[in-house]
């Protein structure tokens, strides 16, 4: 069954894009077809998958100036994988977000419902915060899944964005699932790491899943590439990664 994930906490540089973009190519090297949305005004998926701005992007699909497949722009060197990109020169979907979405919060639901008869997976990834934007892209999604890394101001955001995301529901009469987190750039080796994964764990609200610290991700976002596919000097994706990356894609689309 097809289904849309959002990647989302308010804090920034929590890893949102990184997760995002590489379960997107883990799903499509699974041989899904996977639609990744770049409903941040950053446009930092964009420019981490392509080299090229395209003709359109998402500000012109929801304002109605292209068709959702006229936006859709393949990924290079792999199978499966698309986007809809949003590119930060110009500044169209912050311009879009500050002005008409207003009056249209499901703008997002509906070509996301229009889409999932065409895409096993779907992936937003959202700008830091929880402003109009945000709210319409979590609320066009079938499941949220925090990342967030391993220190105590992540935990506190988790608090707001949970407090949040009950107001969200209410007002929208949602019923999106949130019940996994990743603590992303995680190390073994910190006491302060294991700490906040046992308390995140012994909440019982939540699946918790790790990603280590992995300088390939880093590597790939400068290289546009696929991370699982980039070898540097003949060094690839740990395998610690690899194995972490495969078991919540594994979870996540069931
Ligand atoms: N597991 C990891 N190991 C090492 N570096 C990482 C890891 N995850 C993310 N990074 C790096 O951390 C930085 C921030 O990550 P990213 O851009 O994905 O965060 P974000 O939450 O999307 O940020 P923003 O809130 O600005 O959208 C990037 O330089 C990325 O390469
Ligand atoms: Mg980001």
């Amino acid at each position: 069954m097809s289904k849309a994930i959002a990647f989302h906490l308010q804090k920034g540089g929590v890893g949102k894009t990184t997760v995002s973009g590489t379960l997107g190519c883990q799903s499509a090297l699974n041989g899904y077809k996977t639609l990744l949305i770049d409903c941040d005004s950053q446009g930092n998926l964009s420019s981490w998958f392509l080299k090229e701005p395209s003709k359109y992007e998402l500000a012109d699909v929801l304002q109605g100036k292209c068709f959702a497949s006229e936006a859709i722009v393949p990924v290079d060197n792999i199978d499966n994988l698309f986007i809809i990109p949003t590119f930060s020169i110009g500044g169209s979907l912050k311009n879009y977000s500050e002005t008409k979405l207003v009056d249209e919060p499901f703008v997002i639901q509906d070509l996301v419902s229009e889409l999932n008869k065409e895409y096993d997976h779907i992936i937003l990834d959202l700008s830091p915060g929880l402003g109009r934007l945000e709210r319409a892209a979590l609320i066009a999604s079938n499941e949220i899944i925090t990342p967030m890394t391993p220190e105590v101001f992540s935990l506190d955001g988790l608090e707001i964005f949970i407090d949040e995301l009950k107001k969200l529901k209410k007002n929208y009469k949602s019923n999106v699932k949130h019940n996994k987190i990743i603590i992303n750039s995680y190390d073994e080796r910190i006491k302060q790491h294991r700490d906040i994964f046992h308390a995140a764990e012994s909440s019982g609200r939540f699946t918790v899943f790790k990603i280590p610290v992995d300088p390939i991700f880093r590597k790939s976002q400068e290289a546009n590439a696929v991370p699982q596919l980039l070898k540097v000097r003949s060094r690839g994706m740990k395998q610690t990664t690899s194995d972490s990356i495969n078991e919540i894609n594994k979870t996540i689309w069931k």
